[in-house]
């Protein structure tokens, strides 16, 4: 008898939707509304990258080659050996990809630390592997975080910890000295510095791969860069190791526009440290501006977004985002966490935007400027 389709599919693939950002759809849908809820940078990009962009658009007849100039340059920034010690790719997002693939087998365990970005669970999951969630610890109304619970997560079955830093959602740093007792368990450990461009590179892990084979640093440009709808990303580690996982590239990963676009944005610093100062004022603006509000939480971000627990003023974060629709701005809802249904992320807009936001939070606490 003949079998089912479904019958063919690898058990633990079966079921898993495509994803799909249904704010991102609504925003291009609707361009008029302010979005203030993907992580994106407001700026859009400087003359020097879009003149690589139209300069390398007219070679697109031919295939891009593995990169070379733009991962030597990456080299440089972050003061390693070389190109061999750097991997790029269609976004951090499609590296997570990459890396995972390469060690991940069904069963295998991965660590993550609670909240944070969802794409370590959508390719883990499709690949077999049992996420292992360790929530951070929310005191003194901070999100903090465990690296002792991180450690003790730790299993026979542990293939991957992923530590992103600073976190998405809650912006904040782990200690620089947490980081060694997980490199040294010789488990692969991968730092997601999505964001760390903001704070500098000084806030780096990155020194901890010369020295740990098992140390990997993401990257992407979707953040300070302002290019996340070009897709560019790239991870950092012991040129064996990438070697290795450089094996699971699709060939032409990066296309030709990307890659010469990525160069002219990491030579183009100067273009980098005023999106990083327009950010960190806004974020600094609206932290200060919504303190004010009593019982109303702001956790302390080193990122493109800050996170609110509203929980103790008696309003739900889901209230807040539908006051903030009726004001055309989309805003990022969290679950229930901690015993609080107040949470929610802003992401830094224009300067118009931001003060919009503020004004909106302020009206719908009924507090006054
Ligand atoms: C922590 C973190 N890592 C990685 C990414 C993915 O970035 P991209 O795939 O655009 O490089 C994001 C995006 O929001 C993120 O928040």
């Amino acid at each position: 008898m003949t079998k089912n389709i479904e019958d063919y599919y690898a058990p633990w693939v079966k079921g898993i939707p495509m994803y799909v950002s249904e704010h991102i759809e609504l925003a291009w849908r609707k361009p008029e509304l302010h979005r203030m809820m993907s992580n994106e940078n407001p700026l859009p990009p400087s003359d020097k990258v879009l003149e690589a962009m139209f300069k390398y658009a007219k070679m697109t007849n031919r295939y891009p080659d593995q990169g070379l100039v733009v991962r030597q340059k990456i080299a440089e920034l972050n003061n390693v050996d070389g190109p061999q010690n750097v991997m790029i790719g269609n976004g951090s997002s499609e590296v997570y990809d990459n890396i995972f693939r390469m060690f991940i087998t069904p069963g295998d365990e991965v660590i993550q630390h609670t909240p944070c970005f969802g794409i370590y669970g959508l390719r883990g999951t499709l690949l077999g592997a049992k996420m292992v969630s360790v929530p951070m610890i929310y005191k003194d109304n901070l999100l903090k975080f465990d690296h002792e619970g991180l450690m003790k997560a730790i299993t026979d079955k542990t293939k991957i910890i992923v530590i992103p830093n600073p976190n998405n959602p809650s912006g904040n740093y782990m200690d620089p000295e947490h980081f060694i007792p997980f490199a040294e368990t010789g488990i692969p450990l991968i730092v997601d510095e999505a964001y760390v461009e903001y704070a500098g590179l000084g806030k780096s892990q990155v020194q901890l791969t010369k020295k740990y084979k098992n140390v990997l640093i993401t990257r992407t440009l979707s953040k300070a860069y302002g290019l996340a709808g070009m897709r560019f990303g790239y991870t950092i580690g012991h040129e064996d190791v990438i070697k290795q996982i450089a094996g699971s590239l699709l060939p032409w990963n990066v296309g030709t526009i990307p890659m010469w676009a990525a160069l002219a944005a990491f030579e183009d610093q100067e273009g980098l440290a005023e999106r990083v100062k327009f950010n960190n004022d806004a974020v600094d603006y609206i932290s200060e501006s919504l303190s004010v509000i009593p019982g109303f939480h702001v956790m302390p971000s080193k990122a493109n977004y800050i996170l609110f627990d509203c929980g103790e003023t008696g309003k739900t974060g889901k209230e807040v985002l539908e006051y903030a629709e009726t004001k055309g701005i989309i805003l990022r809802g969290e679950s229930k966490k901690y015993g609080s249904d107040g949470w929610f992320r802003v992401t830094i807009g224009s300067k118009e935007e931001n003060e919009l936001f503020v004004n909106t939070v302020l009206e719908f606490f009924g507090v006054k400027k």
